[in-house]
């Protein structure tokens, strides 16, 4: 029940908030936008370091459905990966540069499949080498 709510709740947010940007400029969710970019690298191998993560982290495979193992909810040893990861990209100065460099809304990471209503988050395979892997 809970659940459902948060779901309807959630498509209110995803229509007020996301009616005019483009979210098909990423297609992927996380790793469409964490790209290595001219400005930087962004690639959440680097992100994730950043925030002192452990290498749990980069040898998730799929980003970030793969993170569920640490990050399906709130019980979880890593704890929910949507509180997470919502608060990183709306706390200022991440969301500033989310939104004024990349266009960020919900439907950058959430797709909505408009015929069922139903919300869902965007995967996609990692898009960085292991450290530990030979040099190529
Ligand atoms: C539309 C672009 C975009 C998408 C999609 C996106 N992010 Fe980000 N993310 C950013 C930007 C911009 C930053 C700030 C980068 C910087 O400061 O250099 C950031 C920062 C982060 C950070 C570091 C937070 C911190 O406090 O420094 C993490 C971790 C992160 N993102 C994870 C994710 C995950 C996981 C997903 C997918 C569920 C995701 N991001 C999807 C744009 C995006
Ligand atoms: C083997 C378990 C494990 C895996 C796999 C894992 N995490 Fe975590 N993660 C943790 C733990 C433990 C914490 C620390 C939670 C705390 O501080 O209470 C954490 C913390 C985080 C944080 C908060 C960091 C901070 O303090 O700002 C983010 C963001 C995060 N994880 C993202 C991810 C993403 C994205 C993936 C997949 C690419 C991932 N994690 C995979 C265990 C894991
Ligand atoms: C940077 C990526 C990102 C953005 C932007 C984002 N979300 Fe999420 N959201 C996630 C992730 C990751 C989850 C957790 C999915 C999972 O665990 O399967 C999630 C889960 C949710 C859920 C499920 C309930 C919960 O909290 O667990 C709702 C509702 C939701 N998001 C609404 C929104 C809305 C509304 C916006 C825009 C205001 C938004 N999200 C923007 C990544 C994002």
């Amino acid at each position: 029940m809970m659940n459902r709510v948060a779901r309807v709740f959630g498509l209110m947010l995803l229509v007020l908030f996301g009616a005019n940007a483009a979210a098909e400029d990423y297609p992927q969710g996380c790793v469409s936008c964490h790209t290595n970019t001219d400005d930087g690298d962004m690639r959440l191998n680097h992100m994730l370091q950043r925030v002192s993560h452990s290498m749990a982290g980069q040898r998730t495979l799929v980003i970030p459905d793969g993170c569920d193992r640490c990050h399906a909810d709130a019980d979880s040893i890593g704890g929910a990966l949507s509180t997470l990861v919502h608060r990183a990209h709306y706390e200022d100065p991440v969301h500033e540069k989310f939104v004024n460099e990349f266009n960020g809304e919900c439907r950058s990471c959430h797709a909505v499949d408009y015929e069922t209503g139903k919300i869902g988050v965007k995967s996609g395979e990692r898009n960085w080498q292991l450290r530990i892997a030979p040099p190529e």
